[in-house]
């Protein structure tokens, strides 16, 4: 959520800090704007909307200049105009300041900065921080900023240049990340290290309550309180080829199409065929602290929450313990019961989202193990937790998250099997759940070859105003995905639902321009979803369904068919889910919509 980056060193800062932005505009592209440190002072641009607006401003002139920040943002306070956009500037035009977060107290110390005579501008919480840096300056810019900062609540993610300080950058985090990038002679700092890995892999991640002073050879870091730390640098694995589109019009289509990739990567190496069982490592767990486990909890927002949903199915079934599933901002506040037998699983792609990282300190208060399942290496979640495994997606750049719910789900039936295989699965039960499993990859290739007809399917209905989903079982929470991923890409209103729940209210929305989305697989409850499909029929609704492979009976029944391979029962949403991201991808491309950056949408959400 907002995007920031910074550099300093001996290339022309310009094109390093454009180029970052662009890589961080995924999290945040309403506004955005740069401040660098030319022979004549501080030049500021800032522009409404996207980057390219920005890009334009600027045009192709240098300014001569290698040192300076930028940001991209995603609106809290204040609308997402220009006036509002950072870098925010002292009266003086001598200290600029992008940030990421919500200052909490800001209309305080915004009284208190009038009373001193500041002329606060912008609606922003953010351009007080800049004042209150500008009051507290003396001689010293990371003294000023620590004497700021011991001042506000809130969050904060920021980095200040100053032309009293050429060659100077600080940062400093609180619950909004900031990783600084070590290269040679080079410095940057930036929100997530897709801003700099063009110009290294070398990093170090600032924790919570840190400040950096970085200049292009060297940086030491200190607490808000002025306590000196020292980090070991650490090297990201992600390659530049990840975080390109690679030929795909959009970075979610490629990410859909990775799929038998990413989900091969997420089994890969973790899996001991023999003794039927699933190896995670990184739970820091023991074979008997995992079957002491008495009570799961599942914690996560958005999509991740999903696939905890799907796990839910899986575990209570597998594993036989009770699995609760709280969208993480829920649980921050309620007051759970505990006890020591109980185990919270932290689900989050970015490992940064403000609540799920809020549910997992919640947990850790109060004594409880909190394992993270995180995409990205070095995250905060992946950090603070007390173990946990990563999900191997890759870096997942389009906003609507498809790649990292299969993997999540893969990764949460890998530990779903461990802690039945702890429990009453057998050897053989084990490795048929695994053979099932390593076929899902070439399963998911040979859904990904109906495309053209999933997109025929999308031309027929994109124009439609209301989509209902409907799933029964481990595939209900599939519905729900289907159903979220149109109406954020699409801006369509979708709902998913329990088949049978329909009957409860969505069934007065169906009428011959409703298309109803419905997966009806061959399982236990096969009956049931096609007595679900008959009553939809009945009032003229317009069916797509996801089938089984073989299953002519339906196509008799319904509008659509897409087919997708037989699976072991609890596998089917790895492969059910595929139509889903395709069928809602055409459909936003078919109306125009910006497929990977959506309107109000940030990839990771670090506020509350
Ligand atoms: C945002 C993203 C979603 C994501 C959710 C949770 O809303 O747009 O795609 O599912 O945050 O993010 P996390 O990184 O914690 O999985």
């Amino acid at each position: 959520m907002c995007g920031i980056v910074g550099y300093v060193g001996p290339k022309q800062a310009k094109p390093i800090l454009m180029q970052g932005l662009k890589r961080l505009e995924y999290r945040g592209y309403d506004s955005a704007g740069i401040a660098m440190l030319t022979d004549s002072g501080l030049m500021v641009a800032k522009e409404a909307g996207k980057i390219i607006n920005l890009e334009k401003k600027l045009g192709t002139d240098d300014y001569n200049c290698n040192h300076g920040i930028a940001h991209t943002r995603w609106a809290t306070h204040g609308e997402p105009t220009k006036l509002n956009a950072h870098p925010h500037t002292d009266a003086q035009e001598e200290i600029a300041l992008v940030h990421n977060g919500i200052i909490e107290n800001y209309r305080t110390i915004k009284e208190f900065l009038k009373r001193q005579g500041f002329d606060i501008k912008t609606d922003t919480d953010t351009e007080i921080l800049v004042h209150l840096i500008r009051f507290n300056y003396l001689d010293d810019l990371t003294e000023a900023v620590r004497h700021a900062l011991n001042q506000v609540e809130g969050t904060y993610g920021i980095a200040v240049i100053s032309s009293l300080h050429p060659g100077q950058i600080v940062a400093a985090r609180m619950g909004s990340p900031l990783v600084i990038g070590n290269g040679v002679g080079e410095n940057l700092v930036a929100s997530d290290v897709a801003a700099m890995l063009e110009h290294t892999n070398k990093v170090v991640y600032l924790d919570d309550g840190e400040i950096a002073t970085i200049t292009a050879d060297d940086f030491s870091i200190t607490t808000v309180q002025n306590v000196k730390i020292t980090h070991t640098i650490e090297e990201v694995s992600w390659t530049l080829d990840e975080i390109e589109k690679s030929g795909y019009d959009h970075f979610m289509l490629k990410e859909i199409h990775e799929q038998p990739t990413t989900l091969r990567n997420g089994y890969r190496g973790r899996l001991n065929w023999e003794q039927g069982i699933p190896i995670l490592g990184g739970l820091n767990l023991q074979y008997d602290e995992l079957r002491n486990i008495k009570r799961l909890i599942m914690t996560a927002c958005g999509t991740s929450w999903h696939a905890a949903l799907v796990g839910e199915y899986f575990i209570e079934e597998l594993a036989r313990i009770p699995v609760e599933v709280e969208y993480a901002s829920e649980f921050r506040y309620r007051a759970p019961i505990f006890d020591e037998n109980s185990l919270m699983l932290v689900i989050s792609q970015s490992g940064e989202t403000a609540d799920t990282l809020a549910a997992m300190r919640e947990a850790s208060h109060k004594g409880i193990t909190a394992l993270g399942m995180v995409n990205t290496v070095g995250s905060t979640i992946a950090r603070e937790s007390d173990g946990g495994v990563y999900i191997h997606a890759g870096p997942e750049i389009g906003v609507a998250s498809t790649k990292a719910f299969t993997s999540q789900v893969e990764i949460l039936f890998l530990f779903g099997t461990l802690l039945a295989r702890m429990r009453n699965l057998s050897v053989t039960q084990g490795q048929d759940i695994i053979n099932s499993l390593i076929k899902i990859p070439s399963q998911v290739e040979q859904i990904l070859k109906a495309e053209d007809q999933i997109k025929k399917i999308a031309e027929q209905y994109y124009k439609a105003n209301n989509f209902l989903y409907l799933g029964r079982g481990i595939n209900f929470p599939v519905a729900l995905e289907g159903a979220l991923k149109l109406k954020e890409i699409s801006y369509i209103h979708a709902e998913g639902y329990p088949a049978a729940e329909m009957k409860h209210g969505p069934i007065a929305l169906i009428d011959e321009n409703m298309p109803v989305v419905v997966i009806a697989l061959k399982d236990s409850v096969y009956n049931k979803v096609m007595s679900n499909i008959a009553e939809v029929r009945a009032r003229n609704g317009k069916i797509i369904a996801i089938a089984t492979e073989g299953d002519t009976e339906i196509a008799e029944r319904v509008n659509h068919v897409i087919y997708i391979p037989k699976t072991y029962h609890l596998l089917t949403p790895l492969l059910s889910i595929i139509p889903l991201q395709l069928l809602a991808y055409h459909i936003a491309v078919m109306r125009g919509c910006s497929v990977d950056q959506p309107r109000n949408l940030a990839k990771s959400v670090t506020v509350e």
